[in-house]
């Protein structure tokens, strides 16, 4: 089966943030878990590099804007193998390809008749290069986003009649309550879909950084139509010499943060209904990850966490774990430095770390490094039972944080187990060999679980830890009634506490 999903695609006005990292982080965890499950999974990132920010960005900079398109995608694409991302292509709309055919596309739309020529005047935000409406402006003009004065613009340019999408969308809503998540979200967009739709300027006329209008060579669109139409062009040329259009089209998920909500369930579906093309299944609306002083983390307010600190001292897994486990997925919430640390020790170097270490050195000292092929404990199975079935239903839609919590429940678990059991006392009663046995098989087992289960959030240290158990061939998603007779070789602490940052 297909499973198509994409992220947002960055700026590149900027250099990568933690907001940035988050995005593609939870998108991976997605696309892993997918893979895992056995489906056709194709995992598309990339930078949005047109438009009014990134040309007044380069002038202030007094480069040209694909000089600074090239320096500043080439750090978003060296994050994805730092953060273990595993996309499967990296877009740039500035590449030719993607040119072309959003030309293309966007020709058919002006083509089928939905759009004209006309004058636009408005409150202008070049950070958000859009145009606000009445309602969303801050008191003295500013943006809710940046919070920087508007502009106040007016033009001639090309305008998509995005009303006469009017009645479609309310009928794509109606007809489909989970097009839009979280529910929240999904009321927000109808809403404003429910408020009237004015139709939108598709083209710019006093901007020469974008793609040329093909039936009108002094306009170039507007970078939001361009960049939105990345999800289809990419399909097209990802893969040298092959069209992945049809394998692949539409995108199951799309993954976006609630600042550009309107931009992908509105406009998006409204623009593929334009060019005859199908709807995505889902948009996921993520929150924002926010600052110490509460207000969100981005670039122009100032106020940004490096992720690379974190990425440097305690790997990709740690930050991975941390900021889905900290944050509600679909929420906003705060996260820092002391937090980190915090869950780093409760929960990777104590619960996770310590119950791998344990077991492998039980099982090397009491089982002479081999998990026994004996029966599991029947009280146990029966707890795990249900566990996969449970986080492929919560990461079917997109509760990352649930299902994590699901599977630190069974961590846990394990960890009292142990205590119950107490197999260093077992070891000393040679009458007591098959219950040890037993208890040692179940651990090694239930390890063998938590850690297939959690492989979509921490791909490396969960293959050395599977490794290490001698089951990294053992992928069955459920909790075994036998042990294996895997041979265990050591391995270090998985999370060491504080650990010296990378050479
Ligand atoms: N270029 C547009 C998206 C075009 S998609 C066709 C854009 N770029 S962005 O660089 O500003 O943001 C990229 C993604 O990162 C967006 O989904 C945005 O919501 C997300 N985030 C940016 N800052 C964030 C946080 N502080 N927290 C969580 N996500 C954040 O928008």
């Amino acid at each position: 089966m297909a499973f198509y999903i994409t992220t947002a695609i960055s700026y590149v006005n900027g250099v990568p943030h933690l907001g940035h990292a988050y995005e593609a982080i939870a998108t991976d965890v997605i696309a892993r878990h997918r893979r895992q499950i056995g489906e056709d999974v194709f995992f598309l990132t990339g930078t949005d590099e047109h438009g009014e920010p990134v040309a007044d960005a380069a002038r202030a900079q007094g480069i040209e804007p694909q000089a600074l398109a090239d320096r500043n995608s080439a750090r978003f694409k060296a994050l994805m193998p730092q953060l273990e991302i595993s996309n499967d292509f990296f877009i740039r709309t500035t590449d030719q390809q993607h040119k072309q055919r959003a030309a293309e596309v966007l020709q058919r739309v002006h083509d089928r008749g939905y759009t004209y020529e006309g004058t636009y005047e408005g409150w202008y935000c070049p950070r958000c290069a859009d145009f606000k409406v009445e309602n969303e402006i801050l008191e003295g003009n500013r943006c809710p986003i940046h919070e920087i004065v508007l502009t106040r613009e007016q033009e001639q340019n090309w305008f998509f009649r995005l009303s006469a999408f009017q009645e479609p969308l309310e009928r794509l809503y109606a007809e489909r309550p989970d097009f839009v998540m979280p529910a929240h979200r999904y009321n927000e967009a109808r809403a404003f879909i429910g408020s009237g739709l004015e139709d939108v300027s598709l083209t710019r006329a006093h901007l020469s950084w974008g793609i040329e209008v093909p039936w009108d060579r002094s306009q170039v669109f507007y970078v939001w139509f361009d960049a939105l139409l990345n999800y289809y062009t990419a399909l097209w040329y990802a893969r040298p010499g092959e069209d992945l259009t049809a394998r692949y089209w539409p995108a199951n998920f799309h993954v976006i943060g609630k600042d550009i909500l309107k931009f992908h369930t509105v406009f998006w579906p409204a623009l593929l209904m334009a060019a005859e093309l199908e709807l995505p299944r889902h948009v996921f609306v993520h929150g924002f990850l926010l600052a110490g002083d509460g207000r969100k983390m981005s670039k122009s307010l100032g106020n940004v966490l490096d992720p690379f600190e974190v990425l440097e001292r305690y790997g990709a897994d740690a930050l991975r774990h941390y900021l889905l486990r900290e944050v509600s997925f679909g929420q906003d919430g705060p996260v820092s430095p002391d937090g980190f640390q915090a869950r780093y020790d409760a929960e990777l170097a104590n619960e996770y770390g310590n119950l791998a270490g344990r077991t492998l050195n039980m099982l090397e000292r009491y089982c002479g490094g081999v998990v026994p092929e004996v029966a599991t404990d029947a009280a146990l199975r029966e707890e795990f039972a249900g566990l996969f079935a449970r986080v492929d239903e919560l990461l079917g839609t997109a509760e990352l944080s649930a299902a994590l919590e699901e599977i630190w429940r069974h961590v846990r678990r394990l960890n009292r187990y142990v205590e119950e059991n107490a197999p260093w006392a077992l070891a000393k009663d040679p009458g007591r060999a098959d219950e040890l046995a037993g208890v040692l098989a179940s651990l090694a087992e239930g390890l063998r679980a938590v850690t297939l289960a959690l492989v979509p959030y921490m791909p490396v240290k969960t293959a050395a830890l599977l490794a290490a158990l001698g089951a990294g061939e053992q992928n069955e998603r459920s909790f075994a009634s036998h042990g294996w007779g895997g041979r265990v070789s050591a391995l270090g602490p998985l999370f060491p506490k504080d650990p010296a940052p990378a050479a």
